[in-house]
């Protein structure tokens, strides 16, 4: 008793600082805005560069610098152009990419990784990182789709918390985005996205939620888009009532790069800073007619804007100034900073995020893990093998410090004994771009079909084949700005892979790529295939560790791999991609594994799958419920035992399925997970809580999350489809 009430005194103290530390924070604000003129106000409201907002130097508000993220620090460009400045000192780390990242399943190591963003943006001088994204993967064909974590927003929730936390932790604001359903390329500066309500809340707005309530964000980016006929940044609905009212948000709220389209849309929304418009005099951006510049002043003064409008965007940057103690201070010294970029330390992480994210998806007896000096000669097949990077795939490019190929790690883990040769086997080049359908054609020439011959040859005289393709940063594949035409692997890599199975069938096929691709006709012939996303600065070294058994894969897929386009359910039910004014999301929750376990649908490879160099075996599930505050929440515990012959770590998986409801729930749902890391012929015993909310449905008639009594399985696996144990309760 004693023990509590001293905890309750110190949790009192604890608040009462918290609050008067609040309460000074917001008069200050208040101070500063009143000893502001307007025109000081209106100046902090836009860009003045391309990633920097104006200060009021005479008040020390200094200039607020923004840099992308997510998975490095861009490199400098010019104040009023894209142009790089070839500077000798800002070459970053470069980490695998956020789909990599989930890959790991290891939220952990996204902390650790935001920390590493968080550190070079502070070296770098940069004050919000515009990172991470975490929209939801719901069409696969979106160029963006490697940049995100998932399909699902547990798991998106899970991943992101601790990155922005990382990155916070560092004195550097994480600006979440692109707030919300921004699921394609295509027509996204006009299409409108249309969505229930239940849907939003249940699938779209969770990762936001649990960004703002949870990490504690301090910035937001509306997404280019429009929700409901409203482009996000004029959407009083989006950004005041659910963002600023429902989360309780107080931060920043900053433009998409050109995603303002007016002076009152954005004045009279909770949108704070307006970034990027295209308004240009004389080829350069004219920061003064920005819709929040000039025409904003003429608004006010005409008062058809309140000066209050301005005043509370004020706040709002204010208020993320303040919390990064940015006001009254000098700037941060970036002097020396390339000592402080892609350290050791950096690298480490990157090379951990890269070996725990590589997916094994097939392995015939035992293929792999290959034997390090049991071939005379490897042949690396597939240009991807050589390719960096780090520079491609828009607005997140990297000047990395360094990036290890595949074919560079590989030739660097082989025994002296072993030749390695390597045929690319197709060209990259930037491919021929159809305006009329918004995509890029793949064609090949003549000089391909040489490579091709090449390669066959390669693999012909080699032991061992090591394929090495999959998608690249091109437009049109993982990219910005486009959407993919289809799940194909581009530059007729198919017929080459099955080219190179023909010659040698020892062909061991690695597939880069941060999004699901169809595997053609040769897959049944590869005796082991491991997929990977980018996989950053270490990822050579970390693909060679993982082919050569020097750690076993643990990665998982986080989304769904189709078999076809034509079974995902944005092309079976949904709207994809819709017409120029509208895509409607007619697959309401049925989004990745929630529509193929829910109508029975096989996909090639299921969320949440990957193999490994061991295998686990599950048991003594129990159920336990445990009181708290009145509330009830579930205890999920079970054995985990490497059962294999190697070390090992198993991600499990917490599936849960309401048997009674009134509306029609996906019949399974992702509610926990946990990595187990096991040397072998060990147990572990692991528990994981269901909360209320895991629970809960979101029902529309009366915008609230909804208790409902009944009967609920739960699934624990491997996989969404390899479920190990089951057990249910009921709520009453
Ligand atoms: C992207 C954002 C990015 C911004 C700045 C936009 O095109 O959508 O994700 O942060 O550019 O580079």
């Amino acid at each position: 008793m004693r023990g509590f009430v001293q905890t309750a005194v110190a949790l009192s103290a604890l608040l009462a600082v918290a609050c008067s530390e609040q309460e000074a924070r917001e008069r200050r604000i208040d101070r500063l805005v009143s000893s502001m003129t307007l025109e000081e106000k209106i100046g902090m409201l836009h860009a003045n560069r391309m990633f920097s907002s104006g200060g009021v130097s005479r008040l020390g508000i200094p200039d607020l610098w923004f840099s992308d993220g997510p998975h490095g620090v861009r490199m400098e460009s010019e104040d009023n152009g894209w142009k790089p400045l070839d500077w000798d000192n800002d070459a970053c780390s470069y980490l695998p990419a956020l789909s990599a990242l989930a890959a790991t399943w290891d939220s952990g190591l996204a902390y650790r990784y935001g920390t590493v963003i968080g550190a070079e943006c502070k070296a770098r001088g940069k004050d919000v990182c515009l990172a991470p994204g975490v929209n939801i993967v719901r069409s696969v064909q979106n160029g963006r789709t490697w940049e995100y974590f998932s399909e699902d927003p547990f798991i998106t929730s899970e991943m992101a918390v601790p990155y922005i936390r990382g990155i916070q932790s560092c004195g550097v604001a994480s600006c979440v985005k692109h707030f919300a359903l921004n699921s394609q390329a295509w027509h996204q500066y006009t299409i409108s996205s249309e969505v229930d309500d239940r849907t939003l809340h249940e699938i779209y707005l969770p990762a936001f939620e649990a960004a703002v309530k949870r990490a504690g964000v301090m910035a937001v980016i509306p997404a280019y888009n429009k929700v409901r006929g409203r482009w996000c940044s004029e959407n009083t609905w989006l950004i005041d009532t659910l963002l600023r009212r429902d989360m309780g948000f107080d931060g920043l709220v900053v433009s998409d790069w050109n995603g303002v389209h007016s002076t009152l849309g954005a004045a009279r929304c909770g949108t704070d800073i307006e970034m990027g418009t295209a308004v240009k005099k004389d080829g350069k951006y004219d920061f003064d007619q920005y819709y929040l510049a000039a025409p904003l002043l003429e608004k006010v003064r005409s008062g058809e804007v309140s000066p209050s409008c301005v005043d509370d965007k004020v706040r709002n940057i204010l208020r993320l100034m303040l919390r990064l103690d940015l006001v009254g201070k000098a700037p941060y010294d970036t002097a020396g900073m390339a000592s402080r970029l892609a350290t050791r330390e950096h690298a480490a992480v990157a090379r951990e995020v890269a070996r725990k994210s590589i997916v094994l998806l097939k392995n015939d007896a035992g293929f792999l893990p290959l034997d390090r000096s049991g071939y005379r000669r490897i042949a690396v097949v597939g240009a991807c093998a050589a390719e960096r990077f780090a520079l491609g795939g828009g607005s997140p490019k990297v000047k990395a410090k360094y990036e290890v190929t595949a074919l560079e790690g590989i030739r660097s883990r082989v025994g002296a004994g072993t030749e390695v040769v390597f045929a690319p086997g197709f060209r990259l080049r930037n491919r021929a771009f159809q305006p009329a359908v918004h995509r890029f054609t793949t064609e090949f020439d003549v000089e391909d079909s040489r490579l091709v011959e090449a390669a066959v040859e390669a693999a012909r005289q080699a032991d061992l084949v090591l394929y090495i393709g999959g998608l690249t940063h091109e437009h049109g594949l993982d990219c910005e700005g486009f959407d993919r035409a289809d799940m194909k692997l581009p530059y007729r890599q198919d017929a080459l892979i099955s080219a190179v199975l023909d010659a040698n069938p020892n062909t061991v096929v690695v597939l880069m790529t941060g999004s699901p691709v169809e595997l053609g006709g040769w897959e049944r012939r590869a005796p082991a295939i491991l997929q990977c996303s980018f996989l950053g600065m270490e990822g050579g070294n970390a693909l060679a560790e993982v082919l050569f058994g020097d750690v076993c894969p643990e990665g998982k897929l986080t989304v769904t791999w189709a078999r076809s386009l034509s079974d995902m359910p944005d092309h079976a039910v949904g709207e994809y991609p819709g017409s120029e004014q509208s895509v409607r999301f007619n697959e309401g929750v049925m989004v990745g594994y929630r529509w193929f376990d829910t109508y029975q649908a096989e996909p090639r490879y299921e969320f949440g799958y990957g193999l490994s160099y061991t295998t686990f075996r599950y048991g003594s599930l129990r159920l336990a419920p445990v009181w708290k505050k009145g509330r009830r929440s579930f205890k999920v515990s079970f054995d985990v035992t490497n059962t294999g012959p190697v070390d090992g770590c198993e991600t499990v998986q917490l599936y849960v399925r309401d048997r009674e409801c009134r509306v029609e729930r996906p019949d399974r749902e992702l509610k926990g997970f946990c990595k187990v890391r096991l040397r072998r012929g060990r147990t572990k015993r692991v528990t994981l809580t269901l909360d209320r909310r895991a629970l809960q449905w979101y029902d529309a008639d009366s915008s609230s999350w909804v208790d409902e009594p009944g009967r609920f399985d739960v699934l624990v696996g491997a996989s969404s489809r390899d479920i190990r144990l089951e057990g249910s309760f009921s709520l009453e």
